[in-house]
């Protein structure tokens, strides 16, 4: 989609694009009165198949004009060349369309809804095209999982009728890069990453994060559940794997603030396997989870797969492991038992930490803001806790390894140290589980001190790597665990 005030920078754009991009959207409604006068050379400039699209304000667009001079300017710019003339719904213009038709282009009737999903949204698609070669186009904004159910069964419904059916908004995300699985003839992405609403996707991102050209009807969908999501990492670590091993699956983020339609959508899209993160880690095993030994002792589950014979969702946790597999080696293979860990966070992350710990013998001090929270961790694994003041600082004196598994650190609270009053000696290991951005407060404390440093980057490729052979049976390829590391560090 170009939508710049002029038609150089849209080519610009599309310039920049060229290779990624197999059509472009002019929007119009955009350009400057007189860049939009001079519209009709884009097509032969740009020289890739281009859709019209001349969008008014009620629809989401910026065309300010009267109604008559929208249509006017569609029927003087529709012989100019391009693919497809975008014309809304309820756009009665019987002219417009034949002008359409003589140029050789074709129509794609579309509808929007930026509030939500409308009821009887199968129906109205199935409405929409109006002539032969007409493509149909939804735009709607699923914003709960129950209505992003309901936009996968339109998706169903339309069979094989041309069209392109797209949820807007980070709950409909999927749609867009499972365009072909759904039977979208194409996927709107934005040029830049600035211009991009949330929701919306690049074409880079499409290519090098989601693998877009390699998904078609058979592609089997993976991805991770949470909210929020849209920055996860883990699409481009599982991605990748797949592209490795030549796996045809793909791993997408779900916003999922409901938790209890999310499963609808699963079905939907024959889901075989799921990470599952913030918030709904524990919330997940009310939903009948059989959740296995790491996941009992935790409390909490991180990875989800589905029994292909019973249905039954199967909760592991990998983070356990994956949190000791880059302690284990960064003390040289073997953890020893009585090692002195301070945990600083008595959240959700630090319950995984304080979990892999204890189950290595650690001797556990838990420090939290709330000293409740860290009482509640404590008991249930036999540790230590404290507040995180002077007197929790002097708690921690002596310690081996620190653990910072607060959110204390990362967006939107960059810049906060989590315990300030605690000192280093320059002995201690200390494990950052922020992972972006990569330099916290307190890892430039640790290093200014001579701590050795393990960043949270590791847990996460570690615990991704045993998710990896849980989704698929295959070993996570190493030398692209090799690339990742060297890109993330
Ligand atoms: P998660 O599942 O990511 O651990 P959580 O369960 O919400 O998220 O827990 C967040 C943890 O970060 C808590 O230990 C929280 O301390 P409180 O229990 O006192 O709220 C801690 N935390 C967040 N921001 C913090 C800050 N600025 N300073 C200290 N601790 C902080």
């Amino acid at each position: 989609m170009l939508a710049s005030p002029t038609l150089e920078e849209d080519l610009r754009q599309a310039d920049e694009l060229r290779g990624r991009i197999d059509l472009v959207e002019l929007r119009a409604d955009h350009l400057r009165d007189s860049e939009a006068a001079a519209a009709s050379s884009f097509p032969a400039r740009v020289g890739i198949p281009c859709i019209l699209t001349v969008r008014r304000r009620s629809d989401g667009g910026s065309f300010a004009g009267a109604e008559r001079d929208r249509v006017a300017l569609l029927r003087k710019l529709a012989g100019a060349g391009f693919a497809y003339v975008d014309l809304e719904e309820d756009l009665q213009a019987p002219e417009l369309d034949a002008a359409v038709r003589k140029a050789g282009a074709r129509v794609v009737r579309s509808l929007h809804d930026f509030a939500g999903v409308p009821s009887g949204l199968s129906r109205r698609i199935a409405a929409l095209a109006r002539g032969p070669g007409e493509i149909a186009r939804a735009a709607v904004t699923p914003r709960t999982c129950a209505q992003l159910a309901v936009l996968l069964d339109a998706c169903r419904d339309a069979g094989a009728l041309p069209r392109v059916i797209l949820g807007m908004g980070e709950v409909g995300f999927p749609t867009r890069v499972l365009a072909s699985k759904l039977g979208s003839a194409w996927c709107y992405a934005s040029p830049t990453a600035e211009a991009a609403a949330p929701g919306q996707v690049t074409p880079p991102a499409l290519d090098e994060v989601y693998r877009f050209r390699a998904i078609g009807p058979q592609t089997r969908v993976f991805g991770v559940i949470g909210n929020p999501v849209m920055h996860s990492r883990s699409p481009l670590i599982h991605n990748r794997g797949f592209a490795a091993l030549g796996i045809d699956a793909v791993y997408l983020p779900f916003h999922v603030p409901d938790l209890q339609e999310f499963w609808k959508v699963a079905d939907s899209l024959g889901i075989r396997g799921l990470s599952v993160t913030v918030p709904h880690k524990t919330a997940v095993l009310e939903f009948g989870v059989e959740g296995d030994a790491d996941v009992r002792a935790i409390g909490a589950c991180n990875t989800l797969t589905r029994a292909s014979a019973s249905g039954r969702w199967i909760g592991a946790n990998t983070d356990m492991e994956g949190f000791l597999a880059p302690l284990r080696h960064a003390l040289g293979g073997k953890i020893p038992p009585g090692l002195r860990a301070t945990v600083i966070g008595a959240g959700g992350a630090a319950r995984s930490v304080v979990a892999a710990l204890a189950s290595v013998e650690a001797r556990v001090l838990v420090l939290n803001r709330t000293l409740d929270r860290a009482r509640r961790l404590a008991e249930r694994f036999h540790a230590d806790f404290a507040g995180l003041d002077p007197a929790g600082a002097r708690a921690a004196e002596h310690t081996d390894l620190v653990v910072q598994t607060t959110s204390a650190g990362m967006a939107p609270q960059q810049g906060v140290d989590p315990a300030p009053g605690l000192q280093f000696t320059g002995r201690e290991i200390v494990y950052e589980l922020v992972y972006a951005p990569a330099r916290t407060p307190i890892v430039q404390r640790a290093s200014a001190a001579g701590c050795r440093i393990i960043p949270g980057w590791q847990m996460l490729l570690a615990q991704a790597r045993r998710q990896f052979l849980l989704f698929t049976g295959a070993e996570y390829p190493s030398e692209v665990m090799e690339a990742l590391s060297g890109q993330l560090d």
